[in-house]
Parts: structure tokens; sequence; C-alpha cells
């Protein structure tokens, strides 16, 4: 499947050649040299320096040491090309965040012209027009309620924004006591040391602990492994939701702030819950004056066939956190959108909110975001995704008549492929059987049959998929075909 392309230079080595010019005291590194000396840049050269100089986010860099890095160099369409030549499906959208699919020529103009334009001024105690534009547009496409954009860079960033503008405005509104979160077991809510708080995945964070003190975690709405019968899924979230009450009132409503929920949790893979779950949720944190937060990191810009998933499962949040796709990834930028009552307290007197980041609301990553609305709009892709989502899902599930295929679950251009070890009795993998079959196999095997996407065992192990919203029909097709024969040879391995 993998298809190999001959080009293996560097366009950038000669425009950048001029720029290398460095003061030959100082250090020299042999990639520049090479650059500068105009030598031909390509996979051997950033192989040696990749592995010797850059350190890879979630990365354990030991195979590096005998194997080599996966580069990415160059992204069309929904594909992702390597270093090496070969020609790969995005089955992951980068990282949920290409959902208009890479090299769009639209973003690039736009990014330019507002580079000649402003190239930089911050949100702090200046305004500048794209953000204006885009917090108005957003607005326009968002759930009904909401008034505001807090802009950052990122989902972690909207994460902590949420739970320090939560904390302000309780204290503000005379109920200082609430302070405490409440999220779900397995999510993953960011990194920083307040939203690894929020993040329920005990190996993330046991590094870092002690993290900040007063969040609690409750039960996800894995459906497949209901710790109990229900006779649906309604009845299952409801069950899930009840816990949410309980944690409220053993913790003490006047201390609990808000509860962090995505509308399908990712982590754990593909964690779908039903309107009646939202609905109970919304009830309950209503009941209790707890601020309910959506987390849309990656269910944000489409990914659920709607624009949010806060509307396509009627959450009726009071802030909703969103990143990635708002540019499709050519821009690094967040938006949090709240309801006017989180800014009343700061409209008059004195009060401030002291938060902020220089890059938040970035003029470039405006213009991009803008730029890239809008070619959501010409192009349907909202639509695209919601009309196609039911061929991907019925694709994924030609996989069943695997024996390690135990689920395949999610909503709109966002699917999971749960694996087991037997399908009756849903027994999962062992921390060494996954730990071998996932990183010792799968996410290479996947590579090399041609597609890029994450096998991931965070919770039970899953291969998570999430390709461009300009996918269709052909490409789940290849989607399907590429995981039947590398879940095929897992199989094999498994109980070889
Ligand atoms: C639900 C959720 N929240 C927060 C984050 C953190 O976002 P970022 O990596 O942009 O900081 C992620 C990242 O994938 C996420 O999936």
């Amino acid at each position: 499947m993998a298809i190999s392309e001959s080009k293996k230079t560097n366009p950038l080595a000669n425009l950048l050649k001029p720029l290398l010019k460095r003061d030959k005291a100082g250090p020299r590194l042999e990639l520049l040299e090479a650059m500068e000396a105009g030598r031909e840049v390509g996979d051997k050269e950033w192989q040696k320096s990749g592995k010797e100089h850059s350190w890879l986010h979630f990365t354990r860099h030991s195979p590096f040491s005998k194997g080599d890095m996966n580069i990415i160099v160059r992204g069309e369409g929904h594909f992702i090309y390597d270093s090496k030549g070969t020609k790969l499906i995005d089955g992951l959208s980068g990282l949920f965040t290409c959902n208009a699919g890479h090299g769009r020529p639209e973003l690039a103009a736009a990014a330019q012209k507002q580079m000649l334009e402003l190239d930089f001024m911050p949100l702090w105690s200046y305004g500048h027009p794209r953000a204006i534009e885009l917090a108005e547009k957003l607005l326009s496409i968002g759930p009904e309620g909401m008034n505001r954009i807090f802009f950052t860079t990122g989902g972690t960033e909207g994460v902590e924004s949420a739970w320090k503008i939560a904390k302000q405005y309780f204290k503000m509104t005379g109920k200082p006591l609430k302070h405490k979160v409440i999220s779900r077991m397995t999510a993953y809510h960011g990194t920083s040391h307040g939203a690894l708080s929020i993040t329920g995945i005990p190996a993330f964070k046991q590094m870092f602990e002690p993290l900040v003190p007063s969040a609690f975690r409750v039960p996800n709405t894995n459906y497949y492994r209901a710790p109990q019968e229900f006779a649906n899924e309604d009845e299952f979230g409801i069950w899930a939701a009840n816990r949410l009450e309980e944690a409220i009132l053993f913790e003490g409503p006047d201390t609990v702030a808000a509860f962090f929920v995505e509308p399908i949790q990712n982590a754990g893979g593909c964690f779908t819950a039903t309107k009646a779950y939202f609905k109970r949720i919304r009830e309950i944190c209503t009941k209790y004056d707890v601020v309910l937060v959506a987390d849309e990191t990656i269910t944000g810009y489409g990914r659920t066939g709607e624009w949010f998933g806060s509307i396509r499962y009627d959450i009726q949040p009071d802030m909703m956190i969103t990143a990635k796709a708002i540019t499709s990834g050519a821009q690094p930028l967040g938006a949090l959108f709240l309801k006017e009552k989180f800014f009343e307290p700061f409209k008059d007197g004195t009060s401030t909110l002291a938060h902020g980041y220089t890059f938040g609301g970035h003029p470039v990553a405006c213009a991009v975001a803008l730029a890239n609305l809008e070619i959501f709009e010409r192009e349907n892709l909202i639509e695209h995704a919601r009309n196609n989502s039911p061929i991907f899902r019925k694709t994924l599930e030609r996989l069943y008549d695997l024996p390690i295929v135990g689920d395949v679950r999610g909503d709109g251009y966002f699917f999971a492929v749960e694996i087991v070890k037997n399908k009756k009795t849903k027994e999962t993998l062992s921390r060494e059987e996954s730990e071998k079959l996932l990183r010792g196999f799968l996410n290479n095997a996947l590579l090399e049959a041609g597609i890029y996407c994450r096998a991931d065992d965070r919770g039970d192990p899953v291969i998570q998929l999430a390709p461009p919203l300009t996918c269709g029909p052909k490409e789940f097709d290849e989607i399907e075909a590429i995981l039947r024969k590398v879940l095929t040879e897992a199989w094999k391995r498994l109980n070889g």
C-alpha cells in the first residue's frame, strides 16, 4: 500500500542558505553546515540531527538507537509524505487538527496577507481586527447562549483558562469556596499542572505529582465495558451521569466549581454518550451551580458531523473549549467560548482577569482560522462529514469478522476499533501483550501499510481514526483494507 516517491531533496536548503551565516566561533551543527555548504539535505541528515538534538513529545526515544525516526516532510489533501518518500493516508488529521486537509493555499495566502498587514499584536489591553472578527464568527456558529471568546494557543490553555475563570467568577459572585473540579476517568485534558490535574490518566500524572489539588474523577461512558447490565445506552448514561451528582454531594456542592466533559472522550477510545446522558449532566450542573465545561479540543469544528459536539448532542455547556481544527492545524490557536455571566463581574469597576498568553489570539492564527472556516462553509465540510459518517461506520464495522476486533465505536469522523483477546468474554490484552503488540508491532505496521493513525492503550487498546473531513467512501475502503491486513497479522502474533 505504501507508495514510494523519488523526490528526496530539501527544497528549503537554498532558501535558508543566506540565513545560516553564523559566528564561526559558535556551535556549528552538522545539519546547518550541510545546508550552508549547499549539500542536499534529506532523510540521512535529519535522522542524525533529529536523534541527537530533538526531543519528541510523548515519545519513547529508545527505539531510535536502532531504528529511524519517522520524519514527515509534506502534507497534501488527506495524505502526508515521510522523508523516505512514503505516502501515507492521514488517518488522524495530524492530531485531530487538519480537518480541511493539508496544504490549503487559502490558508497560506491568509497568513501571508496578515503577516504583511499586522504580524503581531497581543490581546493584552489591545484588540486587533482579526481576533474581533473571528470571535464574532465563532459565536455565530457556536452553541446557543455563548457570548464571549477568550483566545488561547491550544487545548491545554483552554482547560487551564476555564478552570481559572470559573474559580474567579465564583469568588466574585459570593461563592468563594467553589474551586474543585470533576472530570472523567481516563479522559485527557492536557499537560500543564492545572490541566493535568483534570486529566484522568494516572500514568501521565505520577511523575509530576503533587499536582494542583481539588480535582476528582467520575466514571466515563464506556458502554462496551459498562460495570453492569443496562437495558440500553440511555439507561447506562443516566447511571453514569448520576455518579457526577454523587461526587458533587460527597465533595460538597458549595466547593465544586466545574465539571469537564468531552462530547466524545478520546482517551480510552471514542466513548460516546447519548443525549440522555448530557441532559442529566446539564440538570445536575444547573441544580448545584457547577459550571458545565465541554472540552471540544478534538470534537470541535466538524469532527462529529456538526460544528460542535455540544450542538450535536445538545449539551448546552456554560463554557466550551476549542482548539486544534479551528485553523485546520495550520496555526496554533484555541478559543474558549463562554456565557456572558462569567464576564459580568468584570464589566465594571477595577476587576481584571489576571490571566492570558502572549500568543493567544495571534493575528496570523486568527486570519488563518477565518479562512479555514470559510473553506468549511464553501465546501460544506460539516454536511459532508455528517452524510458520510454512517458509511465510515459501516465500512469499519466490516472488521467485526476479525477475531481481534471487539468493538467499533464513535461518531462523525471519529472512530475507535478496540482490540481484544477474546471477543465473547471481551478479555483485553495484558499490559505486556499490549506493550508488545502496540509498540512492538502495530504502530510501525500501520505506517508500513500506508496509514498514519494511532494505536493507543491509555485505556484498553484501541486504534483511533479521525481522517480529514474531506475523505469519503474511497478513503474509508482504503483504511479498512489496511486495518484488515495489519489486524489479521496482529492476531497471529498475539496467538503465536
Ligand atoms: C480533550 C482535550 N483537551 C485538551 C487537550 C490538550 O490540547 P493541546 O495539546 O492543544 O494543549 C487535548 C489534546 O489532544 C484534548 O484532546
